[in-house]
């Protein structure tokens, strides 16, 4: 970009509007194509055999019966299947996990595939997937937290999180006059996209091309190429659209490599979507946590340390342990601080990244001692938070980017009716004679920004083309992000094309951690800048341009045409201006990445607080959340209509993750019983009532140069722990154990 050239966004024309999702309506009339709707000509299905242990071997399959059913093709099983040519036990990447190819018969996990069936049709392959019956040699499998020793983390890098610790632990829990001890569990949950997993690949020589659904297409590209043994460039990854990812399809997984290889050895494009049930195993979860908090307050609930401890499951063969403590860095201002980390194996499925990792479960715990403690020292829980407020990041002591999160309480609070709160529990009751509860709990979650590129250009028609590799797994990033690059070219919104979702374009990163729209939404900002001020440039220099000869820092770009800014008489068209110029579209590309310094400097976060209301049956302790306020201040919202449908999707997981979710696990076969959607409970439309959202302003100028923080794993945070003290305020029963159920109600209030 030429440097003479400065163009301050124009923020309001489309950024900051309620803009509908723009691929709404292709998802609905059922024109929006997923992964497994491709079906290339000479295709196969795969379908591969889950192991119905989780610890053993596979002794015998009758691969003569499946390979003499009709349409069967091929039966891969490890006796046949030669190696990836990448070391699938190898953790090359960050975003790597360990997964099994068929190279043994050993079984680790319940689910794990132990044979894959091709054949020319879903039926038959089905059938003949069937048709091996498999028998094993099972062993008794280590479930839970409690199946195996725990072990140290040597900590660092994702999914290690290691010991942090600030100012004198000990000394804080000794200066204590008050304190608590808790222990808090959280269970096995599965992501269960709507969309299952699915890839169809076709290979041309040593190229090639998968639908397949990625939350982060040109980095995945590069991991498929290393267990294929290709360049990352042979690959190439379409996935306009995602049925949910949630993390989980933020990395490979087993399954879906080995139907790519397969495809390869078969000489022919193969399709292969898992089943419902074959969700629970080789493509990540949750991992159960067990969590220990000890907060110490002084005589004026001031806390002297804040010391928490988390257990976490991982399988037997890899290392992803749920970052859970570090829920407590960040938050409050304690003297002392500290967050550990162990972990125990299992034999599950590798856990993974899933939505809020570390925060979901770490805040349950957190805020639900927060609440014991604020009880125990006989002062309101905000009151106690407030009085524990961080001006600067605990530990650290650097100052926030900015925070919000004052406003937050105050407007969540006075929506909600908090100051009507008595403080003892059992105090309300409504007309039906329901138990009436009121709970609250603080939401925070990291603002990161990763790398990315894009590219915009200025057609001759005056109309703009953005691109960039992002990936829409139903968060909006479609409609969000083709506003800011409308913003960031001056046209308006129908007049860009946007393009995403394909890895032959500019690296959008990872659609995760809440730091997509940042940092997509910065690249694409920065090419549109680049082209404006390539375009700038052309017309100031163009003898014909009523700018002619304009200061570059007095125009402005808006509605596809460059003004002198106060000079209504002076502009011109970006399409005049290309036509006068040998009429060639104009290009420019950008990138984003946080700049080393400002990440140094400040502490970036955005935040909020949620209030619960809860209704609980006084005879049979079912319970019911009536009311949902959340209020979170997560710097400039591009789109308030999607903000606030993600901060709201965040939420109904809280409640989720308070109330239904958990994997069932049959302790002698380590099989998931609950492992479908009838089963596996999540909110229905019934379960949620009276759900409101707040977007509180904030001005963040340090964050990203558009001052976006992310909305997409926030709600969840904050909202497990207020329902949880929204029902001990109901009830009288603390319950420390995810979801609350009403077997744990009943035998508590007893
Ligand atoms: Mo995620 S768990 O940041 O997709």
């Amino acid at each position: 970009m030429p440097d003479t050239v400065q163009f301050p966004m124009r923020f309001g024309s489309s950024s900051g509007q309620p803009v509908t999702r723009r691929d709404g309506i292709a998802k609905v009339t059922g024109t929006a194509t997923f992964a497994a709707d491709n079906a290339p000509a000479n295709l196969l299905h795969a379908v591969y055999v889950s192991a119905a242990i989780a610890r053993g071997t596979v002794t015998s399959m009758d691969v003569e019966a499946a390979k003499a059913h009709p349409g069967v093709v091929e039966v891969y099983t490890p006796d046949n299947v030669p190696p990836l040519p990448g070391d699938a036990s190898s953790k090359p990447f960050m975003f790597a996990f360990r997964f099994e190819p068929l190279q043994d018969n050993s079984v680790r996990y319940a689910n794990q595939p132990i044979a894959l069936v091709l054949a020319e049709t879903l039926e038959a392959a089905t059938e003949g997937a069937r048709l091996l019956a498999p028998k094993y040699a099972a062993e008794t499998p280590r479930i839970g937290l409690d199946g195996n020793a725990p072990f140290e983390i040597e900590g660092g890098g994702f999914g290690l999180p290691g010991t942090t610790v600030h100012g004198d632990v000990e000394a804080g829990h000794a200066a204590a006059e008050a304190s608590v001890d808790l222990t808090y569990e959280t269970p096995e949950q599965y992501h269960n996209a709507m969309e299952m997993h699915a890839v169809v690949a076709e290979w041309d020589g040593d190229h090639v091309v998968l639908d397949v659904p990625s939350q982060a297409l040109v980095m995945s590209c590069a991991a498929y190429g290393y267990y294929l043994g290709i360049p990352a460039e042979n690959v190439t990854i379409r996935c306009p659209y995602l049925g949910g990812g949630f993390g989980s399809k933020a990395a490979l997984n087993g399954p879906t490599v080995l139907a790519i290889h397969a495809a390869r050895l078969i000489g022919r494009p193969v399709k292969l979507m898992l089943k419902r049930d074959q969700m629970f195993g080789p493509v990540f979860h949750r991992g159960a946590t067990r969590q220990r908090v000890r907060i110490g307050v002084d005589g004026d609930a001031r806390m002297t340390v804040l010391d928490h401890e988390s257990l976490a499951v991982t399988s037997s063969f890899d290392d992803f342990i749920e970052s859970a403590a570090n829920a407590s860095q960040g938050i409050y201002s304690a003297g002392a601080l500290r967050s550990a980390h162990k972990g125990v194996r299992a034999d599950v499925g590798t856990p993974g990244p899933m939505r809020a990792p570390g925060e979901a479960s770490g805040s349950a715990a957190l805020e639900s001692a927060m609440d014991e403690m604020a009880e125990k020292a006989g002062i309101d829980p905000l009151e106690f938070r407030l009085r524990n407020y961080a001006e600067t990041e605990p530990g650290s002591g650097k100052p926030y980017s900015s925070k919000a999160l004052r406003e937050c309480y105050a407007q969540g609070a006075e929506r909600f009716g908090w100051s009507r709160r008595p403080l003892a529990p059992r105090q309300m009751t409504d007309e039906n004679g329901m138990l009436v509860g009121w709970g609250m709990g603080t939401a925070l979650f990291a603002a990161p920004m990763f790398a990315a590129k894009a590219r915009a250009v200025i057609r001759p028609d005056g109309t703009g083309l953005v691109e960039t590799a992002a990936a829409d797994m139903g968060q909006g990033a479609w409609t969000v992000l083709a506003q800011i690059a409308a913003d960031s070219l001056g046209l308006p919104l129908d007049m860009v094309e946007f393009r995403s979702g394909a890895s032959t374009l500019p690296d959008a990163g990872v659609a995760g951690g809440s730091g997509h729209t940042a940092t997509a939404g910065g690249a694409l900002h920065a090419a549109g800048q680049d082209v404006v001020a390539r375009l700038a440039e052309m017309a100031t220099a163009d003898p014909d341009s009523p700018l002619h000869g304009a200061g570059n820092a007095t125009i402005v770009a808006r509605d596809g045409r460059f003004w002198v800014e106060g000079d209504d008489s002076r502009s011109d068209g970006f399409a005049d201006i290309l036509a006068r110029n040998g009429g060639a579209e104009i290009e420019g590309t950008g990138g984003a990445n946080r700049p080393q310094e400002a990440g140094a400097a400040h502490a970036m976060y955005a935040h909020g607080a949620v209030f619960a209301e809860v209704k609980v049956d006084p005879d049979l302790f079912q319970t019911r959340v009536t009311r949902l306020v959340g209020a979170f201040a997560a710097g400039r919202i591009i789109n308030p209509k999607l903000a606030e449908s993600q901060l709201m999707g965040g939420m109904i997981w809280g409640l989720s993750f308070a109330l239904h979710e958990e994997a069932k696990y049959d302790m002698r076969t380590g099989r998931v019983v609950n492992g479908d959607l009838a089963g596996y409970h999540v909110p229905v439309n019934a379960d949620v009532k009276g759900l409101e959202v707040i977007t509180v302003h904030e001005d963040d100028p340090y964050v990203n140069p558009l001052g976006i923080k992310g909305v997409g794993e926030i709600g969840i945070t904050g909202t497990v722990g207020a329902i949880a003290n929204a029902i001990w305020h109901a009830t009288g029963t603390r319950i420390r154990r995810f979801p609350v159920r009403i077997e744990d109600l009943l035998a508590g209030s007893r």
